[in-house]
């Protein structure tokens, strides 16, 4: 694993966006495997203006998120269609027919979870999945006790993340209650990985991530497997390191 250390959170999303920037550069019709949360905000600010500046396109781009709650409309500015829209998609050029998110609202929820897995499969997989990282060692919304051999499927989530989360919404009861995420073996598949962290909120998340035993009590435990993975994070997330 590869650890980048940043000075600062700007740091961390510049040299974040610098790896998605190359990458569409070097293949245009790149799969970029794509995160919600505080923390990729910056980067997708970044992406913006480079798109402004540079006009590197997204035309031939193509994106999945991790992850969507259940029960909350695209429409609505909590959901994570929403997000993306709002934080990036609606300020570059990639079609929408190229962009991707699980249904919230599909009342077949595990129907929903088998296309979305088959079509990251059709698609012929993600060449660089973005993470962020839950304090409780989330991944997507992959809980602690997720099975390492997961595909895309429902997640109910735990009380601490929807507190966590709960700073977007009026109130806590307004969290929804369930997700649908990748799995933890389709994060897994991506060629590249990019995991982000700032702030001492993340710090203990990071040790754990470093130096636990791979268990699924701690999901990100699991990135110690994968081939590809870097980590960008800033000095306060790595004190512990
Ligand atoms: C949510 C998302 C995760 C994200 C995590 C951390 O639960 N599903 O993908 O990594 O929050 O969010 P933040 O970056 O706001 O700390």
């Amino acid at each position: 694993m590869k650890i980048v250390e940043t000075t600062n959170y700007q740091e961390m999303s510049e040299k974040a966006a610098s790896f998605l920037i190359n990458l569409v550069k070097e293949k245009p019709n790149a799969t970029l495997g794509m995160a919600t949360g505080g923390t990729p905000e910056g980067m997708y600010q970044l992406l913006i203006e480079d798109y402004k500046q540079n006009g590197t396109s997204y035309k031939e781009v193509t994106t999945f998120n991790l992850d969507e709650y259940i029960g909350l409309p695209k429409e609505d500015k909590n959901s994570y269609n929403s997000y993306m829209h709002q934080a990036l998609f609606n300020f570059i050029n990639i079609p929408e027919s190229q962009i991707h998110l699980p249904n919230g609202m599909n009342a077949d929820a595990t129907k929903e979870c088998e296309e979305y897995e088959k079509q990251i499969s059709r698609n012929g997989g993600i060449d660089i999945q973005i993470l962020g990282i839950g304090e409780n060692g989330h991944i997507g919304f992959n809980e602690p006790g997720t099975s390492f051999d997961s595909k895309t499927h429902v997640i109910t989530l735990t009380e601490s993340t929807r507190i966590a989360n709960s700073r977007y919404f009026n109130s806590l009861d307004e969290v929804p209650t369930k997700a649908v995420t990748m799995g933890i073996s389709t994060i897994m598949q991506a060629k590249k990985i990019i995991l982000l962290a700032s702030g001492e909120k993340k710090a203990d998340a990071l040790y754990q991530l470093l130096h636990n035993e791979v268990d699924e009590s701690f999901p990100a435990s699991i990135l110690q497997k994968h081939p590809n993975v870097t980590i960008i994070a800033d000095r306060d997330a790595l004190k512990n390191i």
